[in-house]
């Protein structure tokens, strides 16, 4: 038997060298599969002590094992995404009905991902909240990503939406103010929900998006009970090369269930990450999530007769005129072997199509585009498309060259050394277009201006009376524990933007602020309005202790 340093040793093999006696006398660094090693493969057979001088040192430089394994550890910390950053992931797969509704899906789209009944394709999804960092609680006031990435036929394509089905504002340029007017305080670095009302007050588009987000509907109970959505418009495109503009929807078997804010604290007191224990648990048992997808199809037009644009991301596109079409099913069936590779790494970007699918106009989603795969080359690194998770599972094969961390060259395997186009003496060619292209046309003046058709609160007033009683309940309440710590002038354009959606909305918000207790001077989190009582309970309530 050949037993060398460093060679791993199967099972059998262990077995016969057991038997042997005095074996171990001359081959100290014997490797089964439970060996450890360092990065170099080295066996290692100290993992508790430092080399020292002595037993009580000093310790030496060249302990090459210690220095491996601290300044590796020191290296463990990337960043974290920018928004998004808390969530949770699972594998699964998705399957076509090969119909939209009644009809063929060929009819709009050539995508080979939705033809053929039955025909799965293999998916990776990630949820998660948006607001604040890697660790945060589970139970924030605050809407929920839903990302699908479909690793299809085609290459890769990526749905990134949330769990409801409209947006805070229509335009890119104001996403960066937007998120950091709901981070916490750049100074004392305290949540202050007074930023929140201050910015949504001034963007009166964002006031649907607030009606929902201090219902229940701002806390879902978790993810595997919560809905999914595209949110911006997009576009399907048949063989024939004729559009139509589409939105997703991703509907849980699991059913809908969300929580207030009393039940949300009682949660958070006891575990603060119980939705990704909960989706992690559910596949661990074979108790797997399923989601149906819906589309929603207009002509692609401007729509003169409607009074929103289908290009605002702030508006529900109504279901009796648009009805919800079923195209198939999604099921989450295995977790992740290791969260940072496979949930950490993934990279998902609204510019990641397949043919049959294409953008539309919506400035959101074009901004979209640029922001995730720009940020994803700083978070994750330049290559970050060869990582497993995210690479296509189908042949890539690109001229691109270097970078941070390449591992895998992409060039044809016939003539390696021509890594451009165009040649006669090998390399990549061009693939043939087969659906005819899709080529709008656009025409205008460059210009720096709000769509019309706002209609910035009509659409609230319709969910704020779709509602349940104990919804608008729960949402006054939120509405004003919340508002009740703002700026007067803040207050009163809340109230003005409620009262201009419903009657009885305006009433009960005004009502509610002028009998709350004021105190404009505390900030707290959004939604939690006793929150800013926390400090002084905790001087209040903690035991004395001595010095030791
Ligand atoms: C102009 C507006 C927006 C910009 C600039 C933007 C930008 C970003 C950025 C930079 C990330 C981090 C990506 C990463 O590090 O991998 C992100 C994550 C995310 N965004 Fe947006 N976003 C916008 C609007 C939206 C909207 C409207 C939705 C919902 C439809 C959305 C859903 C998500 C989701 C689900 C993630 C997390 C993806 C994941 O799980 O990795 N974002 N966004």
């Amino acid at each position: 038997m050949d037993i060398s340093i460093g060679k791993i040793v199967t099972e059998s093999e262990m077995n016969i060298m057991k038997d042997q006696p005095n074996h171990d006398n001359h081959q100290t660094n014997i490797e089964n599969k439970d060996t450890l090693t360092n990065r170099q493969g080295h066996p290692v057979t100290n993992n508790q002590n430092v080399r020292t001088v002595g037993k009580r040192g000093p310790a030496t430089l060249e302990n090459y094992d210690f220095i491996e394994k601290i300044s590796h550890f020191d290296r463990e910390p990337v960043p974290e995404r920018v928004v998004h950053a808390r969530g949770a992931g699972a594998h699964g797969y998705f399957e076509t009905y090969g119909t939209v509704g009644d009809e063929p899906v060929a009819k709009y789209t050539r995508a080979k991902v939705f033809q053929e009944k039955g025909k799965q394709t293999p998916v990776f999804v990630r949820f998660s909240t948006v607001i604040h960092g890697r660790h945060s609680p589970e139970t924030v006031r605050d809407p929920r990503g839903f990302a699908v990435k479909f690793y299809t036929e085609d290459g890769n394509w990526d749905l990134v939406g949330n769990n409801l089905k409209i947006f805070f504002i229509r335009d890119a340029m104001k996403f960066p103010d937007m998120i950091h007017a709901f981070r916490p305080d750049p100074v004392s670095n305290v949540p202050d929900s007074e930023q929140f009302f201050d910015f949504c007050s001034n963007s009166p588009e964002s006031f649907h998006m607030v009606t929902f987000v201090y219902s229940p509907w701002g806390i879902p109970a978790n993810y595997r009970m919560m809905q999914g959505s595209g949110v911006n418009t997009y576009k399907w495109v048949n063989k024939d090369g004729e559009a139509v503009l589409v939105k997703y929807h991703w509907e849980p078997k699991q059913g809908i269930k969300n929580l207030t804010v009393k039940e949300a604290n009682e949660i958070q007191a006891t575990n603060f990450s119980h939705a990704t224990q909960d989706l992690y648990e559910a596949i661990e048992k074979g108790d797997y999530p399923e989601w149906e997808l819906f589309v929603q199809i207009m002509s692609d037009d401007e729509h003169p007769e409607l009074d929103f644009d289908p290009l605002d991301d702030t508006k529900l596109w109504p279901a009796d005129h648009f009805p919800w079409l079923p195209v198939g099913r999604m099921v989450l069936n295995k977790n992740p072997e290791n969260f940072f590779t496979e949930v950490e790494q993934a990279a998902f970007g609204t510019g990641v199509l397949v043919d049959g699918l294409d953008f539309s106009d919506d400035k959101m989603l074009q901004g979209r585009t640029f922001s995730y795969s720009d940020t994803q080359r700083y978070r994750v690194g330049s290559n970050y498309l060869q990582l497993p998770i995210n690479a296509a599972k189908k042949r890539v094969a690109t001229n691109q060259e270097g970078g941070q961390m390449r591992y895998q060259a992409e060039h044809p395997k016939g003539n390696p050394h021509i890594n451009y186009e165009p040649s006669i003496l090998g390399g990549l060619k061009e693939a043939e277009q087969i659906g005819k292209e899709y080529t709008p046309k656009v025409e205008g003046n460059l210009v720096r201006e709000s769509i019309d058709r706002q209609s910035n609160t009509k659409q609230a007033g319709e969910t704020y009376r779709n509602f349940e009683e104990w919804e608008r309940d729960e949402l006054i309440s939120n509405l004003v524990g919340d508002l009740s710590q703002c700026d007067k002038r803040i207050q009163d354009k809340m109230i003005a933007l409620a009262e201009e959606a419903d009657e009885e909305y305006g009433r009960r918000l005004r009502e509610g602020l002028a009998t709350a207790a004021k105190d404009g001077s505390s900030k707290n989190p959004i939604g939690n309005k006793d929150s800013e009582k926390a400090p002084q309970q905790a001087v209040e309530k903690g035991h004395d202790a001595d010095p030791y």
